[in-house]
């Protein structure tokens, strides 16, 4: 053990390897959670401290003619040494693994949520185009609940919803379609409080009409992967699918009145 941590070359290899840990797991995951420091270290910051270090430790090594010619002995035999086969084939095996694994690392699609917070009720615009016809969101309630028979709404809303919105917002309405897993940010649980109540029926209107593409800036950067309606359901189809979802989830529209008073959050 003495000979061991007395050879140059475990020397560097102890250095290398202790910065990396301290600045990975030490500074990086310690600290925040005592509370010392705020956030993991950015690993272009690492990338940059080990880069030092590499030199610094090179540079140390190399300044002394002995010291250095210690310090490649090992790294001499491992790639000429007769007696050292085994090694090299484990290295040879090794280095391209590690190689592809830190490209796989660095190209695998991330699903962590971004920095930026993402507004799940984004401000409506007060006035859309549907199908070529303007639209003023403001004050407009569902004009299905003044005309007609609220059965027969009923029935085309629930019809809508079947045929359209079940793979993602689930039987139940929950959010927990069939593929609601493969999504970020995942479908809308429509039984949740914190959805249908708070909202304005026209604010539906307009998100089912445009979905995702149609949100503004403050709803990315997370890609939603609600569809925009518009081109597939008619305005009626819309509202009545619109009083199916309060009608199932039971709960009420905020009005327009209340809308006065706080705004979407
Ligand atoms: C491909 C999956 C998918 C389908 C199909 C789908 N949705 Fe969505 N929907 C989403 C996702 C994901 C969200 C959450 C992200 C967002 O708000 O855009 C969402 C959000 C919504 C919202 C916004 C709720 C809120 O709290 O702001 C409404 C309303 C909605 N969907 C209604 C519908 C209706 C009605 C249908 C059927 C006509 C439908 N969706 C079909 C994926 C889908």
């Amino acid at each position: 053990m003495r000979r061991f941590l007395a050879h140059p070359f475990w020397q560097g290899a102890i250095v290398v390897v202790g910065s990396y840990v301290v600045l990975k797991y030490v500074i990086g995951y310690v600290l925040p959670v005592i509370g010392v420091a705020s956030a993991p270290v950015p690993s272009s910051v690492i990338l940059e401290y080990m880069l030092i270090v590499l030199v610094g430790t090179l540079l140390y090594m190399s300044a002394d003619e002995e010291r250095w010619r210690n310090f490649r002995a090992p790294i001499r035999a491992a790639m000429v040494d007769r007696h050292r086969k085994t090694l090299r084939g484990i290295l040879m095996v090794a280095f391209p693994a590690m190689a592809g694994w830190l490209a796989y690392q660095n190209v695998k699609p991330s699903y962590a949520a971004p920095a930026t917070l993402r507004s799940i009720h984004p401000a409506p615009p007060n006035q859309i185009t549907f199908r070529g016809v303007s639209m003023e969101l403001t004050g407009l309630e569902n004009p299905l609940r003044a005309e007609g028979s609220m059965e027969e709404h009923l029935q085309v809303g629930k019809e809508v919803y079947v045929r359209n919105c079940v793979p993602c917002h689930g039987d139940l309405l929950d959010g927990q379609g069939h593929y609601a897993h493969a999504f970020n940010p995942v479908p809308a649980d429509f039984t949740s409080s914190g959805a249908l109540p708070q909202l304005t029926e026209s604010f539906v209107f307009w998100r089912i009409a445009k979905g995702g593409p149609g949100l503004p800036r403050e709803g990315t950067p997370w890609d939603s992967a609600m569809p925009a309606w518009e081109p597939i359901l008619e305005e009626n189809e819309i509202w009545a699918a619109i009083l199916y979802l309060y009608e199932q989830s039971g709960y009420t529209p905020r009005t327009w009145e209340e809308e006065g008073e706080g705004g979407h959050e």
